[in-house]
């Protein structure tokens, strides 16, 4: 699918973003191999979170779906044991539902093979199979044990002491939940912090978890205990109504609802540091421990950045729509320590370079990160997702910020994080 994207004489409006697809499949995948039963509002209807869904309810979970008037979409999780399918599970795009359900099936006693389309099956598995392997487990994948389709025959596991090579919560999420059945206590080294939602939830459903800084220890302690909540608003969606936000000459956005987990707000400060007008409004109560706010943004002048290793873990999912913003500020950005982004739905450093540079950004690639001249103004041009839903928000962004028209190609990947993404550009066009 092809979408047309012009520049608009404004961008205003009051806007609630999809829920939080980290958040949501973690919920999921909790819930459904806890004891009792949960309610889950909010859920998001993005198509990983659906992969998830689909793989559970293969797998013999009970998930009843049920949409609100107003759209909300809330799924209620019956308590089920989980047991062997014939049929191969498909992650499709989603390298979290892939990696937390090889964590969980690595330790059960049947197995199961998991597979995705052709991106994820590109993606490195190495790095969850290879911690799961020292536990005891017994996975083998394509390509030496580095890709899916991966075979999981389940095997009693033993605890270990884990120091991770990379900061990344797919793979310490996979890890804590082999932990959550093994024998004796799995402990986790982080290099750097990542996004810590499975912490908060297993906390929060009983289990046995310590966090220490940037080390986590878990240990089997019966079953977890289903609970309740609502799933906050993406703030990896949010950030690129951030940017039209802060870049467009005249707009005032606010985003209802949004997720502000302390491990997920950096984008925020780093586009306040970049002199970014957005106004945070924290809702009072806590959401399991997720806190939630209101974001409000107006046209702002921005300055260059320049951002390394520290920042990159918390920024990561973000990375694609700060160049953007970067292509409008004043002065030289750089982006460097990001190689993990070469393993995300695209080599997302390569994709935001060849599609900003499409629309005469002066923009260039670095072994492991990006270079970027600020301008006034960028043209609009022919561009591609690459089938990757971040690629399709930031070109679409950048369609409404750029002169002239912007057609984004393979527009449809928006779906697999933002189902309404298009929806919003749309009416923001007709307005
Ligand atoms: C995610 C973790 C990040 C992120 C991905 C979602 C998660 O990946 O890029 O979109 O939900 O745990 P890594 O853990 O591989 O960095």
């Amino acid at each position: 699918m092809n979408k047309i994207v012009k520049k608009p004489r404004s961008i205003e409006g009051v806007f609630r973003l999809p829920p939080d697809k980290s958040i949501s499949h973690r919920v999921a995948l909790f819930n459904a191999i806890a004891g009792g039963s949960a309610q889950i509002f909010n859920y998001s209807t993005s198509l990983d979170c659906q992969s998830t869904l689909a793989c559970l309810t293969q797998l013999g979970a009970s998930i009843e779906s049920h949409t609100t008037p107003n759209q909300q979409h809330n799924i209620k999780i019956h308590q089920a044991v989980l047991n062997e399918t014939s049929k191969l599970l498909d992650a499709g795009n989603s390298g979290t539902t892939l990696r937390l359900l090889t964590g969980f099936l690595a330790s059960q006693p049947f197995s199961t093979t998991i597979t995705g389309d052709s991106s994820l099956r590109k993606r490195p598995m190495g790095r969850i199979i290879e911690p799961l392997t020292k536990m005891g487990a017994n996975i083998s994948g394509e390509s030496n044990n580095t890709l899916a389709p991966l075979n999981i025959s389940g095997q009693q596991l033993n605890g270990i002491e884990y120091y991770m090579p990379i900061a990344s919560a797919q793979v310490k999420s996979a890890i804590l939940l082999a932990g959550l059945f093994a024998n004796g206590k799995t402990i986790v080294h982080q290099p750097l912090a990542s996004r810590n939602h499975t912490e908060l939830l297993l906390a929060s459903m009983g289990a046995s978890i310590v966090v220490d800084d940037l080390t986590v220890s878990i240990e089997s302690k019966g079953k977890l205990q289903a609970c309740d909540i609502t799933i906050p608003g993406d703030i990896s969606a949010a950030s690129f109504w951030l940017v039209a936000g802060t870049i467009h000459p005249n707009a005032k956005i606010t985003l209802e609802g949004v997720g502000a987990n302390p491990s997920r707000i950096q984008f925020i400060e780093t586009l306040q540091a970049m002199g970014a007008r957005i106004t945070i409004n924290p809702y009072t109560h806590l959401n399991q421990q997720e806190p939630v706010c209101d974001l409000t943004i107006e046209s702002s002048e921005l300055h260059s950045i320049s951002i390394g290793r520290e920042l990159i873990p918390g920024l990561i999912d973000e990375i694609p729509a700060l160049a953007l913003a970067a292509c409008f500020a004043e002065g030289t950005s750089t982006i460097e320590d990001a190689g993990e982004l070469r393993f995300k739905e695209s080599d997302r450093i390569k994709t935001t370079v060849s599609e900003l540079s499409k629309l005469g950004a002066t923009i260039r690639e670095l072994p492991n990160g990006i270079k970027i001249s600020g301008k006034p103004t960028l043209d609009g041009a022919i561009c591609s997702s690459h089938g990757d839903h971040r690629i399709a928000m930031m070109t679409a962004i950048a369609g409404l910020l750029s002169s002239g028209e912007t057609i984004v190609q393979e527009a449809e990947s928006a779906s697999v994080s933002d189902p309404t993404f298009w929806h919003r550009i749309d009416e923001i066009q007709s307005s």
